[in-house]
């Protein structure tokens, strides 16, 4: 394992389930993941996340476990992921996977035992109350559906505490044998062969009267004992913290280097579609600017869209309105603070615009997550329950069957059906024989990306320039210099080079663009970024 080899890296974040079916029952399956592996490696994939694939009865899509210990049956063995294991590290690629520790299913053996006898030790794995009126001031996260994060228990006659879905408990980290329990859970997959964790739900393992119950000191501790036990016994193993908060409270996360190794930047994601529908590149400018530094040998991930829907925790109620009336307009493709929708939608299925947004991301420092599909600019499917929409199988080829994720009748949720982004227009086959498809694009930005290891961390400078729809990122060190401009305008614009920075690159590396000497303008059209090294 090379020290700090997140640091500059490309993440690919997967569900098991819609990836690839191996043995034809409908669902993907870990062996369908290994069989991909080799496309992986193509793109330039450094770590596969994996969503949570443990027993579950699946009301959240996995993230309620009923076993923390075991795959779930769907997905294979614990023989498949070790292969798994080996096999991603076989082609140098490492392997991360969910720890959610915040709760687990109703359907867990330790809740199931508190329903049936409440004086059991593992009532107490779980938060209760007599009146369900404490912890007052913690919002409601999945808005659309809880009333309250408090749900009654007519077996025990107390209600128990939720910060998700009523059928996703949370568990009691008051409770020594809870934080036991976790900890062992992560020695398990790490004694596996896992390399590291993205962390679910972290901010609100603790509850305390009187606070909003996020990103409390105790739960900070407990984080930094989970980090303490990974160095001594797993060392060189990652934490990827997701706290959906403000850059702040995030930065907190990462303590001394002695918390979270990674965390992802979700302030970033959505102001980089608020600048791109705008023309301004104000927006990312702040969220850049507004980044506190954090210490070394840690790292921030950016990403465009992920699993869920696009979240707008991170921005003003009036920025979220705006969010949701340029880019949801169909109340449908809303979703409690947020937006249901792929990457290839929101952007208008533009491949402009879908460059765009990835090389924009790709000139910041941070690691950049693809989400399975986007690299192939997927579509989505608005009329599935919940952030299922996003979560559709995964289009290999324009096969009538199922688009080469399955051999099956009946899959767990359909292939996308309709123009623009059924199987016959969108699949990862056809744009690999395609030089100037989505996909090739992605695999160019991605070396191009990893042969530069300055843009994963050095500092960001940005600078205004005769164009002011015009994103101009100066990123680098005293040997190298990259200025990334990005148009993010609807028209074109000529953007005159300031003095100091007309040196001469010899070619645009986005497009590999032969650069005359002595440029002084340069034109963009709508959409159009450039890099210039
Ligand atoms: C995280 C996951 C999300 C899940 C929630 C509850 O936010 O990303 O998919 O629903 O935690 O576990």
């Amino acid at each position: 394992m090379k020290k700090d080899w997140f640091m500059n890296a490309i993440f690919y974040e997967l569900y098991v389930r819609a990836f690839r079916d191996s043995n034809g029952d409908g669902k993907g399956d870990i062996p369908g993941v290994i069989e991909k592996l080799d496309y992986l490696k193509d793109l330039g994939v450094d770590c596969i996340w994996l969503l949570p694939m443990y027993p579950s009865p699946l009301k959240d899509d996995g993230y309620d476990i009923s076993d923390f210990m075991h795959i779930h049956p769907d997905f294979g063995t614990i023989d498949d992921y070790k292969r798994l294991m080996e096999e991603a590290h076989k082609r140098e690629m490492y392997v991360v996977a969910d720890l959610v520790l915040n709760h687990s299913s109703d359907q867990h053996a330790w809740f199931q035992a508190a329903l049936k006898d409440p004086s059991s030790p593992f009532k107490d794995y779980y938060v209760w109350s007599k009146t369900g009126k404490e912890y007052a001031d913690a919002r409601i996260i999945f808005l659309d559906t809880e009333p309250s994060n408090w749900a009654y228990c007519p077996e025990v006659g107390e209600y128990y505490w939720h910060r998700f879905y009523s059928s996703q408990p949370d568990l009691n980290y008051d409770n020594p044998a809870v934080q036991e329990e976790m900890l062992n859970t992560m020695r398990y997959w790490a004694s596996l062969g896992l390399d590291g964790f993205r962390a679910d739900a972290v901010p609100y393992l603790f509850e305390r009267e009187g606070t909003n119950c996020e990103n409390l000191p105790v739960t900070h501790n407990y984080l930094k004992k989970i980090r303490r036990t990974l160095d001594m016994e797993y060392p060189g193993r990652i934490l990827l913290a997701e706290a959906n908060q403000w850059p702040v409270d995030v930065r907190e996360y990462f303590g001394n280097g002695d918390e979270f190794t990674m965390a992802f930047h979700f302030p970033l994601m959505p102001r980089i579609y608020m600048a791109m529908k705008k023309g301004d590149p104000a927006p990312i400018r702040w969220a850049i600017e507004n980044t506190p530094a954090i210490p070394d040998g840690c790292q921030w991930c950016t990403f465009l869209r992920n699993h869920d829907e696009l979240t707008l925790e991170m921005v003003t109620p009036e920025e979220r309105e705006w969010m949701w009336q340029q880019y949801a307009p169909d109340p449908k493709m809303r979703l409690n603070l947020g937006i249901r929708r792929r990457l290839a939608p929101l952007l208008d299925n533009d491949p402009e615009k879908i460059r765009q947004a990835n090389a924009i991301l790709y000139s910041l420092p941070g690691t950049p997550i693809i989400y399975y599909g986007d690299e192939i600019g997927m579509g989505d499917n608005i009329d599935l329950f919940d952030r299922n929409g996003v979560r559709t199988p995964m289009q290999w080829s324009a096969s009538q069957q199922n688009a080469g994720f399955s051999e099956a009748g009946q899959l767990y949720a359909p292939v996308i059906a309709a123009a623009p982004y059924a199987p016959e227009q969108i699949n990862v086959a056809d744009q690999q024989k395609d030089p100037q498809s989505l996909l090739n694009f992605m695999k160019h930005l991605v070396r191009l990306r990893k042969e530069r290891p300055f843009l994963a961390k050095s500092s960001v400078q940005f600078l205004d320039t005769t164009s002011p729809a015009t994103l101009c990122v100066i990123r680098g060190d005293e040997t190298h210099r990259l200025i990334a401009l990005h148009n993010l305008g609807d028209n074109s614009t000529d953007i005159t080079l300031p003095s100091a920075l007309q040196f001469i690159p010899k070619v645009e590396l986005l497009t590999g663009t032969a650069i005359p000497q002595g440029l002084k303008t340069i034109k963009l059209a709508a959409h159009q970024s450039a890099w210039l090294e």
